[in-house]
């Protein structure tokens, strides 16, 4: 993986964050700082539950064998990852079954309604995700998921078809699941839900869908020990740290998460999560948002090359097509496109992410490039973890604890109370 910072800041200005980076990645690595029983997350890709991981694998393969459909209940931390991997490695046409569904992640009656009538007769299973076990959306779906399944296969077929993943020992939903009698995975206690992709909340959905687990975790052992060198010139996570923060004080309020891959909507939407959640609090924090090219360059490109200079770009790109086709010659040509008889479109999508790189530059927005060689299992893995220690780095930069989200239960506070919630 490739970090190029040229031109988005000089080197001065790298350098002047070079040592708030360096202690902030100290309190990191030295596990010193706010919010330190959640840094579990750091030595995942070496450290896991090598049982669990099995009877992940197991499950799945249950799962593989026996369900039409797997329906993933969870939101927040609690869906994203997993929705992340498996939407960035599967096939976008014609997958193979099971289908893997989302739910508990809105509440919206409409979709609720149109979910339980697709599934209707179906032999589905159901993984349940909630570290919290009260989470109010996947709670309510997952009660209406289970009364459907009851009702389309029996109790008990159903309750070897529903997988909960949730704390090890305490919470409403281990204890629900330990009386039903379903298999449990675990939450661990000392990782967060931003940063839990690599335990069974992502690790038995991505399974499910065919993604190979070895080579995601192989990836995210990689880029652990790249990026836990206490180096700033080898070490790329500290470099975007630095370039970020560096953002921030040239007044920058948006980082535009850039990808040119649209199987890449969920992995920018799970990154949001991981930089918002983390870094948004005290009045500090970049607002990450995210475009997909070239769609958006015929919707969003127009204010980001022209609107107030308020953000800057990180791109996001892969050397190698996982598949490619040429543009056919025409012997028409009515169209224009014989100049690119033959060329793969991946070199074409190339040409606009640099005429576009080059066209915002001008304009004034800077840009981080980050290259990656192909979008597989492995390279996933190695971006999931950069990305997890950039924003612990940049957390600790800035001063806040970036293992929390308090802010979270303010509007849950007015909904149970507007709901009529005992004791709210
Ligand atoms: O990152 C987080 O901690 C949150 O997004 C949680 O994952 C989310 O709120 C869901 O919580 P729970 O897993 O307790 O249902």
């Amino acid at each position: 993986m490739k970090l190029d910072l040229t031109e988005a800041l000089s080197q001065e200005q790298l350098e002047a964050q070079k040592q708030r980076v360096l202690d902030a990645f100290e309190t990191l690595v030295g596990r010193n700082g706010a919010g330190n029983d959640f840094l579990g997350w750091i030595d995942l890709p070496e450290n896991y539950d090598r049982e669990e991981y099995d009877r992940i694998l197991k499950a799945a393969a249950r799962i593989r064998e026996t369900a039409e459909a797997l329906v993933v209940v969870g939101i927040g931390g609690s869906y994203l990852g997993a929705r992340a991997v498996i939407e960035a490695l599967s096939p976008s046409y014609d997958r193979q079954t099971p289908e893997i569904l989302f739910a508990g992640n809105q509440l919206s009656a409409q979709e609720m309604a149109e979910l339980l009538d697709y599934l209707k007769g179906k032999t589905f299973a159901i993984n349940v995700i909630s570290k919290s076990g009260t989470t109010t959306e996947p709670a309510i779906a997952f009660r209406l998921l289970k009364s459907l399944l009851e009702e389309n296969v029996g109790a008990e077929k159903a309750r070897e078809l529903i997988f909960a993943t949730t704390d090890r020992q305490k919470g409403a939903l281990k204890t629900l699941a330990d009386d039903a009698g379903y298999e449990t995975f675990v939450v661990p206690d000392d990782i967060g839900g931003r940063f839990t992709v690599l335990t069974a909340v992502g690790l038995l959905p991505i399974a499910v869908a065919g993604i190979d687990c070895d080579a995601l975790m192989a990836g995210a052992q990689t880029m652990r020990q790249t990026t836990l060198q206490a180096d700033f010139d080898q070490n790329p996570a500290l470099s975007y740290a630095a370039a970020r923060l560096a953002m921030m004080e040239n007044d920058k309020k948006t980082e535009i998460f850039v990808a040119y891959e649209p199987k890449l909507h969920y992995f920018q939407e799970w990154w949001k999560q991981l930089a918002g959640e983390s870094e948004g609090k005290e009045g500090k924090g970049l607002y990450p948002t995210s475009v997909g090219n070239t769609t958006d360059l015929h919707s969003l490109g127009q204010w980001i090359q022209e609107g107030p200079s308020i953000h800057f770009e990180t791109v996001l790109w892969f050397d190698e097509a996982v598949r490619d086709v040429a543009v056919p010659e025409d012997a028409d040509n009515l169209d224009g496109l014989n100049y690119l008889a033959g060329k793969p479109l991946h070199f074409v999508n190339e040409q606009a992410m640099r005429g576009t790189r080059q066209a915002h530059v001008e304009g004034g927005v800077p840009n981080i490039l980050l290259t990656a060689k192909r979008l597989d299992a492995e390279t996933l893995g190695e971006l999931i973890y950069f990305f997890e220690v950039t924003i612990g780095v940049t957390g600790y930069a800035l001063g806040i604890n970036p293992f929390n989200q308090p802010g979270v239960e303010f509007y849950k506070k007015n909904m149970f109370h507007l709901l009529g919630k005992p004791g709210f």
